[in-house]
């Protein structure tokens, strides 16, 4: 530890007024890269002496060790650096006081460490860092803030209270997913479109097969004879209405995205009329599979 750390982590360091203070909790890990930041250390934290060692930092280990963060692409810290109870032995977040109190701490590990992103854990750092509530509106977001990049996503301990199946754990992983490439200036690659014009019977028929069993999305093109005002082309009661083309998009196995076209009835329809009524129909059961 270098001398200007011995004094902030001197124990007790007697700034502040928490009581029942086990450990003042360091940060810990590799500068210059990925800096998460917490709200304050748990029990076990504060146990071992080491941030993020608990239940929620177990969970936000593994999560990001899956999207590709590495050991030494991380340093981990919190806001408030001591333990916060209320009742018998029960954590409490810090309250903006709290944070004030004990953030000049964390502000200097950002000028030693000099993270290229900062990623804020829930939203006690949000509100300390950014002045920004509530993290479910921001996560996901990137910011610059006094020359700093600023990422933000939900703290693991709401994660860890929620069921498995829950849609938040694959946005966190998401979340979590984009934070490492914007610290190594990853760009999304474009998803490729193939795009199939059904101008034969057989492409047609491959397009239901494909569909089968897959989600997609469609799109479908409607006329009727009269003025475009009038909008008779949306109703399917107005006499002479007709569906001209059905578009369909869905995501094929390596991700890429397989759009199809088919003219129904229009003049480069390659179906005739019970053709058309049965795609009509195969496509009504693919879809109420679906629902
Ligand atoms: N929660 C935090 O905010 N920080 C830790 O270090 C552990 C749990």
């Amino acid at each position: 530890m270098r001398e200007s750390e011995e004094q902030f982590y001197e124990v007790p360091c007697g700034k502040c007024k928490i009581d029942g203070r086990d450990k003042i909790v360091p940060g810990d890990g590799v500068p210059g890269r990925a800096m998460f930041v917490g709200m304050c250390p748990g029990e076990e934290e504060a146990k071992e002496g080491k941030p993020f060692v608990g239940k929620s930092g177990r969970y936000l280990r593994k999560i990001i060790s899956e999207v590709g963060f590495k050991g030494s692409d991380c340093y981990f810290t919190n806001v408030v650096k001591c333990r916060l109870i209320e009742g018998k032995n029960k954590n409490r977040a810090p309250t903006l006081d709290d944070m004030k109190f004990c953030g000049a701490f964390v502000q200097q590990e950002i000028r030693e460490k000099n993270p290229s992103i900062i990623i804020l854990l829930g939203d006690p750092p949000l509100k300390y860092f950014l002045n920004k509530s509530p993290v479910a509106k921001y996560r996901g977001m990137l910011f610059k803030n006094k020359g700093r990049t600023f990422f933000v996503a939900h703290h693991p301990a709401y994660l860890v209270r929620l069921k498995l199946d829950h849609k938040e754990h694959i946005l966190f992983k998401q979340d979590m997913a984009r934070a490492y490439k914007v610290l190594y200036g990853i760009k999304d690659e474009k998803v490729g479109v193939e795009k199939v014009l059904c101008d034969t019977h057989e492409k047609v028929l491959d397009a239901l097969d494909t569909l089968e069993g897959r989600k997609f999305v469609c799109d479908i093109e409607t006329d009727a004879p009269g003025k475009v005002k009038e909008r008779k082309a949306l109703d399917p009661w107005a006499p002479g209405f007709k569906i001209t083309l059905m578009g369909f998009a869905t995501r094929i196995e390596d991700g890429a995205i397989k759009a199809f076209s088919i003219p129904l009835e229009h003049k480069e329809s390659p179906l005739n009329f019970e053709e058309t009524f049965s795609v009509l129909q195969k496509f009504f059961e693919i879809g109420r599979a679906h629902v």
